[in-house]
């Protein structure tokens, strides 16, 4: 019997490779880049699947390309944005990503981007480096405390939560803004409050974001937002880059409207080494990383894996992002 053709667009961990290795005839884009768009509309054609990940664009072009007997999209991350998920829908695929096992190593990079920034750990490393270490200063390298400050979190799902878990850790107060009100049962177990934006972004000594990226997000976080912050206040993302106005971060970055900034996603993405919010000493970068542990990464390969595999053979998947595709089938 044939093996189903099937498309992976970057070397991802050998704990989802092997298994779509050992079931199907598998076109491995192997470069450290991202397929350009060209030799992805080329690939992609023919194929019974496709293991995408978030630099991969999946719109009507490249489902066109890939042709009527595309099975499944499978998606190497929690976040699709870079997925038409209606145009999926329209053809009867079902695409899949990877939620809940990324959650917690998320919600731990977010913590410490939070550290890094309020306690200056990147210009403190960058001082020594530098050999400008003479002595003990009163007055060297002071950042705003973390234990007992005010954490605002915007997007209260599952990594959002496990944020005000940490933030608990360190004796702070939890306010969050959602468009879903958690439960009380909820809010009781996590000590969160809910609020609206304005009064988050008032009140927040740190403000971490958790949303996905929709219209309604894109530049949530523009000039009106940061100047509602306090000067002494943190902002971390680790949600989406445009969820933040990187013209507006700048300012407030370099005016002072905001003490510091710690970012894993960016505007654009990737963020040139001459950007300007990678040269502010206040805003701590990092390259897209909140879910780059050993462990999880496996763990996203393997469920990457069993979505593919289950889409090739017609199954359902384990965790499709567009179920109402199967309710369309019945
Ligand atoms: C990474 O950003 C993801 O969505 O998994």
């Amino acid at each position: 019997m044939t093996k189903p053709r099937v498309l992976v667009t970057r070397v991802i961990p050998d704990a989802g490779l092997d298994p779509v290795r050992e079931a199907c005839d598998v076109d491995l884009w192997t470069d450290e880049l991202p397929p350009p768009r060209e030799e992805l509309l080329r690939r992609v054609a023919g194929v019974d699947g496709l293991l995408s990940l978030l630099t991969d664009r999946v719109d009507d072009e490249l489902l066109d390309a890939a042709g009527p007997q595309l099975r499944v999209v499978s998606n190497f991350a929690v976040g699709f944005d870079n997925i038409d998920v209606p145009a999926l829908t329209r053809r009867g695929i079902p695409g899949g990503n990877t939620p809940g096992v990324l959650t917690e190593t998320t919600a731990d990079l977010a913590f410490t981007l939070l550290m890094a920034a309020a306690r200056r750990i990147p210009e403190s490393v960058d001082y020594v480096r530098d050999g400008h270490w003479k002595t003990w200063g009163p007055m060297l390298l002071m950042g705003v405390d973390i234990h007992g400050a005010t954490l605002g979190i915007v997007g209260f799902g599952r990594i959002g939560r496990e944020m005000a878990r940490r933030g608990r850790g360190f004796g702070m107060r939890i306010l969050y803004h959602d468009v879903h009100p958690a439960t009380p049962e909820d809010e009781a177990e996590l000590g969160a409050t809910r609020v609206e934006l304005d009064e988050l972004l008032r009140a927040s000594d740190f403000v971490s974001l958790h949303v996905n990226l929709t219209d309604e997000t894109h530049h949530l976080i523009d000039a009106d937002a940061l100047r509602a912050m306090k000067p002494t206040a943190v902002l971390v993302n680790t949600s989406r880059g445009p969820v933040v106005d990187p013209a507006a971060l700048e300012v407030a970055l370099r005016d002072g409207e905001i003490f510091a900034a710690g970012l894993d996603v960016t505007e654009p993405e990737p963020l040139p080494a001459d950007h300007p919010l990678v040269g502010l000493p206040n805003c701590v970068v990092v390259p897209h990383i909140a879910s780059a542990s050993r462990v999880t990464r496996d763990k996203m390969a393997r469920m990457a894996a069993d979505n593919l595999l289950a889409g090739v053979r017609g199954e359902r998947l384990p965790t499709p992002i567009n179920p109402e595709v199967y309710d369309e089938r019945a």
